[in-house]
C-alpha cells in the first residue's frame, strides 16, 4: 500500500532521544510555566496537584498513546490519517477539527509567547529594576492592552517558530529541540536552586505538596483535567502528527510515559520556583494570570542575583513557548503538504502569513483572542480528544491497536488496561467535561 502513495520518502524522527526532545518540547510550554502555577495557586496548591497528576496518569498517558497510534500507523497526520484509517468516513472532520484547533491556539499562544520576548528583553536591558510592584503591574497592562507591539513580537515570534519548522522533522524540529530542551531543564534546575534556597522557601513547597482536600470542589477537578491535556498538547492530533514521524520499532506506551513524566515534572519543578518565591516575599499564590508577568519581576527585583534569574527565567519562558509552537505550527504545515501537495517550505509560508492574520486579530481585538481561547480549550480539545478515544477504542479494531503498541518486539501487558480506559473510562470523564464546559452540567 505504502508503495503506491507519494510520501514515502517521509521525514522521521532519528533517535529516540529526538522523539522525546520534540515530543517533551510540545508538551512543556507555557501550560507548564506560565499556567500550571497559576491554576494551582488559584485552586489550593497540593490537592490541584495531586489530582491532576491523578488524570496525567488515568486519562492523559492512554489518550496521548492514542494520538501516537493513529499518527504512526497512518504515517499521515491527523486529517490524513482519519481518511486512510476510516476511508469514506466523516471521520476525516475529526481531522479538520484538529487543523482548526491548532490555527486557533497557535495564534493567541503566538501573542502570549509575543509578551515573554518583551519580558526577556525588558529583563536583559535591567528595565524592572527600578520599577515598583504596582508600575509593573501597568508596564504589564501596558504590554497586553497595547495595540501595535504585541502585532510585532507576535510576528517575530512566528517568523522564528517558521524558520525551524520549514527546515523539516529531522533538520528542523528534532535539531533544534534537542539542543534547547536539556537547556531548558538547566534552566529550571538553576532557579529552583535559587528559590529553594531563599528565607521563607518551605511555606511554598507546604503549599505545593501538602494537600487540602477541603478547597477540591467540581470545578477544581474540571480545571485539572483541563490543564492535563492543554499541558500534554492533546486533543487536536499534535501527538498525532508526531506519532507519524516515529519509526516502526520504537515503543509508543515508553514513549508516551516518558513524556507525560517529563511533562508533569517540569511543571512541579516550575511550581517549585514559583511558590518558594512567592511565599518568601509574602505574596498571594492565587495572584491569576499575573503570577508569571507582574508577581514575579517584583520578586526578582528584591532577590540577590535577581537579574541573572529573572533573565534566564523569561528565557525559559520563550524557550517553552516556541517548542510549544513548532508542533503547533506543524499540524497546519503537514496537512498543507499532504492535501495541497505543497513543498514543506511552501506549506510552512502559507501557513504562517494565515496564522500572522490571525494572531494580528487575536493581538488587536481581546473578544478574539478570550474567544479562539475558550473555544479551543473548552470546547475543541475535549470533543477532539473525545473523539480521538472513540475512534481507536471502538472503531480502529483491537489487532491494529495491538500491533501499534507491540511494534517494537515486546508484549505490551497493559494492552487490556490500555483497551479499557480508551473503550470506557475515557470517554466517560471527557464527555462530564465536555458538558460541564458547555455549561450543561
Ligand atoms: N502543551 C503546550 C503547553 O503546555 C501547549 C500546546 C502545544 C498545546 N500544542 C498543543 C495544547 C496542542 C493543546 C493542544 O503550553
Amino acid at each position: 500500500m505504502s508503495g503506491k502513495h507519494k510520501y514515502t520518502k517521509r521525514d522521521n524522527f532519528s533517535s529516540k532521544f529526538g522523539v522525546i526532545a520534540a515530543a517533551v518540547g510540545s508538551a512543556v510550554g507555557l501550560g507548564n510555566i506560565w499556567r500550571f502555577p497559576y491554576v494551582a495557586g488559584e485552586n489550593g496548591g497540593g490537592a490541584f496537584l495531586l489530582i491532576y497528576l491523578g488524570f496525567i496518569i488515568v486519562l492523559g498517558i492512554p489518550l496521548m498513546l492514542t494520538e501516537l497510534m493513529i499518527g504512526r500507523k497512518a504515517q499521515l497526520s491527523i486529517f490524513g490519517a482519519f481518511r486512510r484509517l476510516a476511508p469514506g468516513t466523516p471521520w476525516s472532520l475529526v481531522g479538520l477539527m484538529g487543523v482548526v484547533a491548532a490555527f486557533m491556539i497557535l495564534s493567541f499562544y503566538s501573542v502570549v509567547a509575543g509578551w515573554t520576548l518583551e519580558y526577556a528583553y525588558i529583563a536583559l536591558r535591567n528595565g524592572f529594576a527600578d520599577k515598583s510592584p504596582l508600575e509593573i503591574r501597568e508596564m504589564y497592562n501596558g504590554i497586553v492592552e497595547a495595540k501595535w507591539k504585541p502585532v510585532i513580537l507576535m510576528f517575530f515570534f512566528l517568523i522564528t517558530t517558521a524558520f525551524i519548522v520549514r527546515s523539516g522533522v529531522k533538520n528542523g524540529i528534532e535539531r533544534y529541540t534537542k539542543m534547547l530542551m536539556p537547556l531548558l531543564l538547566v534552566i529550571i534546575i538553576l532557579l529552583n536552586i535559587r528559590a529553594l534556597s531563599l528565607d521563607g522557601a518551605t511555606a511554598g513547597l507546604v503549599f505545593l505538596f501538602n494537600p487540602d482536600f477541603t478547597v477540591i470542589n467540581k470545578d477544581v477537578v474540571l480545571e485539572a483535567l483541563g490543564q492535563a491535556f492543554f499541558s500534554l498538547s492533546l486533543g487536536m492530533g499534535v501527538m498525532a502528527t508526531y506519532g507519524s514521524y516515529i519509526k516502526k520499532g520504537e515503543s509508543l506506551g515508553q514513549t508516551a510515559i516518558s513524556v507525560s513524566i517529563a511533562d508533569s515534572l517540569i511543571a512541579i519543578l516550575a511550581g517549585m520556583a514559583i511558590f518558594p518565591a512567592v511565599f518568601a516575599f509574602g505574596i498571594d499564590p492565587g495572584d491569576g494570570p499575573g503570577l508569571v508577568f507582574v508577581t514575579l519581576p517584583g520578586i526578582f527585583n528584591q532577590m540577590a542575583g535577581g537579574y541573572f534569574f529573572a533573565l534566564i527565567f523569561f528565557l525559559l519562558l520563550v524557550i517553552a513557548a516556541l517548542t510549544s509552537a513548532i508542533s503547533l505550527l506543524e499540524v497546519t504545515v503537514a496537512y498543507f503538504v499532504e492535501e495541497l501537495r505543497l513543498t514543506r517550505k511552501r506549506a510552512t509560508t502559507v501557513a504562517t502569513v494565515a496564522m500572522i492574520a490571525l494572531g494580528f486579530l487575536c493581538a488587536f481585538y481581546d473578544g478574539v483572542f478570550d474567544f479562539f481561547d475558550s473555544i479551543s480549550a473548552n470546547v475543541l480539545l475535549p470533543l477532539g480528544g473525545l473523539l480521538l478515544v472513540v475512534f481507536v477504542g471502538w472503531f480502529l479494531g483491537r489487532e491494529v491497536v495491538r500491533q501499534e503498541l507491540e511494534a517494537d518486539g515486546k508484549v505490551a501487558k497493559y494492552f487490556y488496561v490500555f483497551v479499557f480506559v480508551i473503550k470506557f473510562i475515557a470517554p466517560f470523564a471527557i464527555t462530564i467535561v465536555f458538558l460541564h464546559n458547555l455549561g450543561l452540567l
